[in-house]
């Protein structure tokens, strides 16, 4: 067991990222990297990283934020709950341990966002305790190193995981040993054309030794991603002024902006749409002129959102958002997509 932990260390300490958050044992800057490399890569979060933390240098500058200021900086990252979390914790750290993040386990839990994967980063890495972090890439080198054939989304394989992690981890550098891990997933015991040939760990990897490491982690299939269909209302006033709307909705982004949204069963055209009885009744008055002026596919991570925006021309009804005021708030990348292709 030693010589794994040993390798990866000499592996990581030569091979690192120099990432801003890695020079230094900041709770606040190693929370909000942490939070944003759940779901996104670092090539991807390094840059969002970066504007966060120059504009709220502090967790105090973050705390006094608003909803809306946070979900525009997170604006294209997706898990937009992620942003109003960081938000409420922001608020509940400063208030209530004065700015200090807590270094102990059940009470890190306790705060909005925070979970096991977050809390054990924060206190591996700031505080040098034994927890062992476990993302995806600690998954795909653990389970090809020791061959586990569990699949690694069931939850059921978590403990599995999660023993082996915490029975390799360096105990006198566990913040390390946790990076280390993340990074040789990333870099080296990649998802696809991993580089096994040149890498540091192979003498003992089993599935490299049994010829199966394209068949590591195992994974039980997915359920098939929702369809649904999207129709966005897209007016102009006479004096070519339009709305968006909040969202309210808890399904997906909450607190973001959008047009007029109609949900469908299916696809429409533009009668089913004219005659449909939810349409806002500024959209059927007399003379408008209405077509289909976008459509695109957006995909999350268990949905399919077929979405099509409809402009609706001439409408005797006063809004109050100028087409220029729109990128001030915070949007779905969709909308934003939208408003890239639109030519007026
Ligand atoms: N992915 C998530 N957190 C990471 C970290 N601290 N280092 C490398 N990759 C990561």
């Amino acid at each position: 067991m030693d010589k794994f932990s040993e390798k990866l260390l000499d592996w990581y300490k030569i091979n690192k990222r120099q990432l801003p958050w890695r020079n230094s044992n900041n709770p606040y800057y190693v929370w909000i990297s942490e939070i944003i490399l759940q779901q996104t890569k670092v090539s991807t979060g390094l840059k969002y990283f970066n504007t966060f933390v120059s504009k709220y240098p502090t967790i105090f500058d973050l705390s006094k934020s608003t909803e809306e200021e946070v979900l525009l900086i997170w604006q294209g990252l997706g898990y937009y709950s992620r942003a109003i979390n960081i938000l409420k914790t922001a608020k509940v750290v400063t208030n209530k341990y004065d700015g200090i993040f807590p270094n102990v386990y059940n009470d890190l839990i306790k705060l909005p966002g925070i979970g096991d994967y977050t809390a054990s980063a924060i206190l591996s890495i700031c505080f040098n305790k034994p927890y062992p972090v476990i993302d995806g890439n600690v998954y795909r080198v653990l389970s090809r190193y020791f061959d586990v054939n569990q699949p690694i989304n069931k939850h059921a394989s978590k403990k599995i995981f999660h023993d082996l992690a915490k029975s390799t981890l360096d105990l006198k550098n566990p913040g390390d040993y946790n990076e280390a891990l993340m990074e040789f997933g990333a870099l080296n015991c990649k998802p696809l054309k991993p580089l096994c040939h040149t890498c540091v760990l192979n003498e003992k990897c089993l599935s490299f030794k049994k010829n199966i490491v394209s068949l590591r982690p195992v994974k039980v299939q997915k359920k098939q991603k929702k369809v649904r269909f999207f129709n966005y209302l897209v007016p102009f006033d006479l004096e070519n002024n339009t709305i968006i709307i909040k969202r309210e909705d808890n399904d997906i982004w909450k607190g973001l902006y959008e047009f007029p949204l109609i949900e469908t069963s299916k696809t429409l055209n533009s009668d089913d749409l004219i005659y449909m009885y939810s349409l806002p009744s500024w959209a059927k008055q007399d003379g408008i002129f209405i077509s289909k002026i976008y459509e695109k596919t957006h995909y999350l991570t268990h949905q399919e959102l077929r979405t099509v925006f409809w402009l609706f021309k001439n409408v005797n009804h006063k809004f109050n958002f100028s087409i220029n005021s729109l990128r001030n708030y915070p949007l779905p990348k969709i909308i934003v997509d939208f408003l890239d292709n639109l030519v007026l």
